[in-house]
């Protein structure tokens, strides 16, 4: 959901550029740097990716960007960042929402401003050249801007005249980087080639970057002290190395990460074990493929004898009112800052529950918040879509499972094997998933089934598909099928069918009423069946079949995009970390 960067220090207009490129999977409509120079500021906007454009220099020693996913005006360069105030002395980047930005813009206009865009972000920009009228610095205009706003943001402003970067924060995502250069950007895998010492900043604060970052309150305007850390990730994990996209190489490194996610701190995992063993109602929620590993969650625990409920966190206000201090809420995030599932952390937190999280992004929003936090140990993510984030997220849940049962070690063992399992299945189902994709490539609709832990594996195989290639994919429950979407089958549909031992019996009897209906028919199981039309074998892992399971499809959907001629890495409309509501 749009990415920012500022630069300061040599070759800051390169650096920017440099960092875009990597922020660009938050949002790839537009994109834009502006530098001071001589005669103002200099702005260079663009409608479409960044990556397609060649960097250029400037010699400035201060430099801000911006990548946009739209919100508030169409894509266009008019609406692409950094904003220019009126008077052309401001420059401005934007990540978030201004929630009460018609009526700061109708004063405004009355006040005399003119806009040139239809964003919510040029109307901070504008307060700010007007709030210059009676603050006695740059910062102190910025500050009492801010204090306007309603709604969400992290800023990087840059006033002529002022050697000197101002960011903030207040529910959008920020990170400083000490190195030869100052950085900020909305995260850390943008100048990781740089430094690895950050600080990562807290809701309502504000940086001055001057000779050195000074961090204040943004409500009292008071200075506060700050501590950097170590980043534990590093620029190669960002990098594409030998593989043509992100897609495939996250795809590829799943038996790494599942091996990393199950190591976790023993008292970290004691911890949350015991709060899910005495907390009185237990919540695992989470959006979109996170929310597919919570079912799954649930079923894991079910099977450990602890009942909990999995809610969408959009619809968290749903269940509020059961929560109180015996709750436990469980949440479930790559990016740790998606602002569906922050909104209801937060109100639960204020209804006195408990909160445990699995994040894979250290020090995000969501593991801020949270009593106790599980981190993934997974790597950047790059691509818009969740692979080894949802494999690890399941691997952590069946650990959980299993520690709640005393049997924290035979999880890990399961996981050690199936990730072992999982490598040969990558390499060998390759260029099957290829040939299988040519066939699907030009259809309409693909339906999904599976029974018990095959069912979340269909709802997220569906999404997989969809989100990528744009083809209708539904994932259902073996049986619903039967209450309504049958009628959609007629000859030549393609019907994937997963199966795990279990549930095998009854999911052959639902995909035989598919096939008597003409339904293509693609089994994936860890035997082959003469009902099925294509027969894509995995391995047989046990109580973790769903993460065998999601492998092929993944590689599926990952063909599919290539053989339709779309970018895998970056999906139309789509942005990682979606980080407004
Ligand atoms: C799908 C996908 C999204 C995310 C969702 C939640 O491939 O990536 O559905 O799973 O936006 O994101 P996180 O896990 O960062 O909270």
């Amino acid at each position: 959901m749009c990415g920012i960067i500022g630069i300061k220090g040599n070759n800051a207009t390169e650096k920017a550029f440099f960092g875009l490129k990597i922020l660009e999977y938050r949002g790839y409509d537009s994109w834009g740097v502006a530098y001071p120079s001589n005669n103002g500021f200099s702005v260079t906007k663009k409608v479409g990716h960044i990556s397609n454009s060649e960097p250029f220099s400037s010699g400035s020693n201060i430099a801000i960007g911006h990548t946009r996913w739209a919100t508030h005006g169409n894509v266009s360069e008019k609406n692409a960042h950094p904003h220019l105030s009126m008077d052309g002395k401001i420059a401005l980047v934007h990540n978030g929402i201004v929630e009460n930005f018609a009526e700061i813009k109708k004063s405004l206009i009355e006040k005399g401003f003119i806009f040139k865009s239809d964003t919510d972000s040029e109307v901070i920009v504008n307060l700010i050249q007007e709030k210059m009228k009676s603050e006695n610095s740059f910062e102190e205009a910025v500050r009492k801007s801010l204090l306007e706003i309603e709604g969400s943001f992290a800023i990087v402003a840059v006033h002529l005249g002022d050697d000197k970067l101002v960011c903030a924060r207040n529910g959008s995502p920020l990170v400083l980087g000490f190195g030869d250069s100052y950085f900020v950007a909305s995260d850390a895998t943008a100048f990781i080639g740089e430094t690895k010492k950050v600080y990562f900043l807290n809701d309502n604060e504000m940086v001055v970057i001057s000779l050195e970052p000074k961090v204040f309150d943004i409500s009292s305007g008071k200075e506060i002290s700050f501590e950097t850390k170590e980043l534990t990730w590093n620029f190669e994990q960002a990098q594409k190395g030998q593989y043509p996209h992100f897609m495939l190489k996250e795809i590829s490194e799943q038996s790494k990460t599942l091996n990393l996610a199950v190591e976790q701190p023993k008292e970290k995992l004691d911890e949350l074990t015991s709060l899910l063993k005495s907390s009185e109602k237990i919540f695992l929620i989470g959006c979109g493929t996170s929310y597919h590993a919570c079912i799954a969650g649930s079923y894991f625990f079910s099977n450990a004898g602890l009942h909990v409920e999995t809610v969408l966190a959009s619809e968290f206000q749903r269940v509020e009112n059961f929560l109180n201090e015996k709750t436990l809420i469980v949440a479930l995030s790559q990016s740790g800052e998606t602002a569906d599932l922050l909104c209801a952390i937060k109100s639960a937190k204020k209804k006195g529950a408990k909160i445990a999280s699995i994040v894979n992004v250290m020090d995000s929003s969501l593991m801020r918040i949270s009593d106790v936090s599980l981190l993934m140990n997974a790597g950047p993510e790059i691509c818009v879509l969740s692979t080894k984030s949802y494999t690890s997220q399941l691997a952590i849940l069946l650990l959980l499972a299993y520690s709640i049962a005393g049997k924290a070690n035979e999880a890990k063992q399961l996981v050690k094997e199936t990730a072992s399992k999982i490598e040969l299945l990558i390499s060998s189902s390759e260029s099957e998933m290829e040939s299988l994709a040519e066939k699907l490539a030009d259809k309409k609709n693909i339906f999904i089934i599976g029974r018990g832990e095959a069912f979340p594996a269909a709802l997220e195989s569906a999404l997989k598909i969809k989100e990528v290639s744009y083809i209708h994919a539904e994932g259902f429950a073996g049986a619903e099928l039967k209450h309504g979407t049958i009628a959609l089958i007629e000859e030549g549909t393609p019907a994937i069918v997963l199966c795990t031992p279990e549930t095998r019996a009854e999911v052959l009897s639902n995909a035989i009423e598919m096939k008597s209906r003409g339904a293509l028919i693609i089994g994936v199981d860890s035997k082959e069946h003469s009902e099925f039309d294509f027969n894509i074998i995995v391995p047989n892992c046990g109580n973790a079949d769903i993460i065998s399971l999601a492998i092929p499809i993944q590689l599926l959907a990952y063909y599919l995009a290539l053989k339709k001629g779309l970018d895998p890495d970056k999906p139309r409309n789509l942005a990682k970390s979606v980080t407004v509501k």
